[in-house]
């Protein structure tokens, strides 16, 4: 199982200031985080909750159909480009970058056994767009097309421009390289997906993009690209099993969740920094960003009161963002707590050849990249600590399906009982509402005659 080691936020350790007398504050929260856990259970099956996530991990059905679809379609296809954003790209990305050999796109087919090359096209710059279509022989490429909602812009916008070209190069038999992942009746996805004969998936009821990584939305990129996703759901099913537990002192995720929550509050720490040691971790911190602050940043929490609540999520990566981030963590603003992201075991062990041995750098000989990677991780945690800064380690003991989902599946209880905490609603984002209305309103879609007069006026002025 992952490890959570909590002793970088000790008031004991990075003093009263910025720490947290934590037997003290566990025992103040017993109660309230075992309601939290007991009340998300109880909930999760309940309509309306948007807590049916918590059962990704027993849907057989899905894991079946995902697993017989990759496997008629395996070795059909040179690529598999992913068209989707948000919740419905970063957790196939984040997932898909841990879990396939490094430079995976660079190998040959053999080496990558001939499952598909896999790109992910969540922005739309005129400029990337056509440079990926440029290279991709559309009738290799197999374009998995994932929305909830069935229709957010950027991801139709893409859609329409593959359909045609797949058309225009395959004629009729264009449909056998789409596969849309949307919800099960409504959306426009939706309707045309049926209209058009596409193979589709479905994204269960109650479950909301940045917690969908473990619906058909994640596991079908997986599956398709060679991933076991079997692997994938016994780490959700044990790490569920582990954080049912009521009690603080035997829950990581509500550890986490109470810990940045007192920090927040208590400690002014406003930002949480995601900071993986592996560069196959690279795309994690994303997926947690995108988590963290459409999770947790509201406006109004569930009384009414105006808040204004949330945290800042940052993205840093081990040893790298030493040499960019690091002098402000330690000597700016104290107002951060920082994720540490270990890795126990690497694939590989790569030695440092013993030459130059009278040279200045010649200490390095011998010592491994392994070594020298968990001495930087070690080295700025303590002295972040000795600079009073708080800090969490979480490791895994290697970079596995099993270990990558018990990592995702933590921190989206996490973040759940963190949302509980501030007392906010954790699944809407009505925040984003308002710039997606306005997009609409100046590509002239109907009904959104008064947003475009309206932002048109606004324009003007900022
Ligand atoms: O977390 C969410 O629900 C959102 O951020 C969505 O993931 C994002 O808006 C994309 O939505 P959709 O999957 O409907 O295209």
């Amino acid at each position: 199982m992952i490890k959570f080691d909590y002793r970088g936020v000790k008031a004991d350790i990075i003093g009263d200031i910025h720490g947290l007398n934590i037997e003290e504050e566990f025992n103040n929260y017993k109660d309230k985080i075992s309601e939290i856990i007991t009340d998300l259970n109880q909930r999760k099956n309940n309509p309306d909750q948007w807590l049916q996530w918590m059962n990704l991990g027993y849907n057989e059905e899905t894991a079946w159909y995902v697993k017989e679809y990759a496997s008629m379609v395996e070795g059909r296809f040179e690529n598999l480009l992913i068209l989707g954003i948000g919740g419905s790209a970063l957790g196939g990305l984040a997932m898909t970058e841990a879990l396939l050999k490094p430079y995976w796109n660079f190998l040959t087919p053999e080496q990558r056994e001939n499952y598909p090359r896999i790109f992910f096209l969540d922005n739309i710059d005129p400029d990337s767009v056509s440079g990926l279509l440029d290279i991709l022989d559309l009738k290799k490429t197999l374009v998995n097309v994932i929305t909830k909602s069935g229709s957010t812009v950027e991801t139709m916008a893409q859609y329409m421009i593959l359909k045609d070209r797949l058309e225009q190069e395959l004629g009729d038999d264009y449909r056998k390289n789409i596969v849309a992942t949307t919800d099960k009746q409504t959306g426009i996805l939706r309707q045309l997906a049926d209209q058009e004969g596409y193979k589709t998936f479905v994204i269960p009821d109650d479950v909301g993009g940045r917690f969908s990584v473990f619906s058909a939305v994640g596991l079908l990129p997986l599956a398709l690209v060679g991933i076991n996703i079997d692997e994938v759901i016994q780490g959700i099913k044990d790490m569920d099993l582990l954080l049912k537990n009521t009690d603080i002192y035997n829950n990581i995720a509500a550890q986490n969740a109470l810990i940045h929550y007192l920090l927040n509050t208590k400690k002014g720490k406003n930002i949480s920094v995601m900071m993986p040691y592996s560069s196959r971790l690279n795309y994690i911190p994303d997926w947690y960003i995108h988590l963290w602050a459409e999770s947790l940043g509201k406006e109004i929490d569930n009384d009414g009161n105006i808040v204004n609540v949330g945290q800042t999520p940052l993205k840093a990566i081990g040893a790298t963002d030493q040499y960019s981030q690091m002098q402000l963590y330690n000597e700016g603003p104290n107002d951060k707590i920082i994720n540490f992201i270990k890795v126990a075991e690497f694939d590989n062990n790569l030695e440092i050849p013993n030459i130059f041995e009278y040279t200045g750098i010649g200490y390095l000989g011998g010592k491994t990249v392994n070594n020298l990677l968990d001495a930087e991780a070690d080295s700025t945690k303590v002295t972040l600590s000795n600079n009073s800064r708080p800090t969490v380690t979480i490791t895994l003991p290697k970079i596995d399906g099993y270990h990558i989902a018990q990592l995702l599946y933590m921190l989206e209880i996490q973040t759940a009982i963190a949302g509980e905490l501030y007392n906010i609603n954790t699944f809407n984002q009505e925040g984003v509402e308002q710039a997606k209305n306005y997009t609409y309103a100046l590509m002239g879609r109907a009904g959104y005659e008064e947003s475009a007069s309206e932002i048109q006026d606004k324009m003007l002025m900022v």
